[in-house]
């Protein structure tokens, strides 16, 4: 049911690690973003991967991770098995964020939908992630989508005082407050 894939996807910083993921799986979820509605009909949004572990472990030096938590996952080796590296082409368009976001919520419901999880991260060295797979100069790297299988639960709650700062407890559960319908409706 659409609601439960939307509930599940939630942002997972923590994988199996064994658990690797194929370029045909990364092509098939990057396919989806083919049939995503697009500004103008642009379609300016590029993307590059990573599943090799030599790669992986490149890409991963240049990710921030859980800006609000002091203990930063992933713990104990839980790193990601791919990452997908959505980027503006700038020889098509300027930067359209819109598009960006459309194309990552894609992709992260996609990855869902294949027993994955993801999370996505604009806290990376753009420069340096540019620099690590070879990207053209009009190729600007927005978000980075990191993919595995989830090795952690995560919980919904409610927003409570207005404190939106998600939180862990213990290795195993990630808790995220979301402000409730009542709220979000004007
Ligand atoms: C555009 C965007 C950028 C994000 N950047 C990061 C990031 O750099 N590092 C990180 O750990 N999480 C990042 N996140 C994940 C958010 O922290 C996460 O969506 C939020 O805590 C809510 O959790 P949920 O996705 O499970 O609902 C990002 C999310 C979005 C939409």
């Amino acid at each position: 049911m659409f609601s439960e894939l939307v509930k599940a996807t939630r942002s997972y910083r923590n994988f199996d690690p064994t658990v690797r993921i194929s370029d045909e799986q990364l092509k098939s979820i990057i396919e989806l973003c083919r049939y995503t509605p697009s500004t103008a009909n642009k379609q300016s949004i590029k993307f590059a991967y990573a599943n090799s572990e030599e790669m992986c472990a490149k890409v991963f030096e240049l990710l921030g991770w859980a800006g609000y938590l002091t203990d930063k996952p992933p713990y104990d080796g839980n790193v990601p098995a791919a990452y997908i590296l959505v980027c503006f082409d700038n020889s098509i368009a300027p930067d359209i964020e819109i598009d960006a976001g459309i194309c990552a919520q894609t992709i992260a419901l996609g990855a869902t939908d294949s027993g994955l999880g993801a999370c996505m991260l604009g806290s990376f060295n753009k420069e340096k992630m540019a620099e690590l797979f070879k990207l053209d100069e009009h190729i600007k790297p927005r978000l980075v989508i990191a993919l595995g299988r989830p090795k952690e639960t995560v919980e919904i709650v409610d927003v409570l005082n207005g404190d939106v700062k998600y939180y862990r407890n213990g290795k195993e559960k990630h808790i995220v407050p979301k402000r409730t319908l009542g709220e979000i409706i004007l």
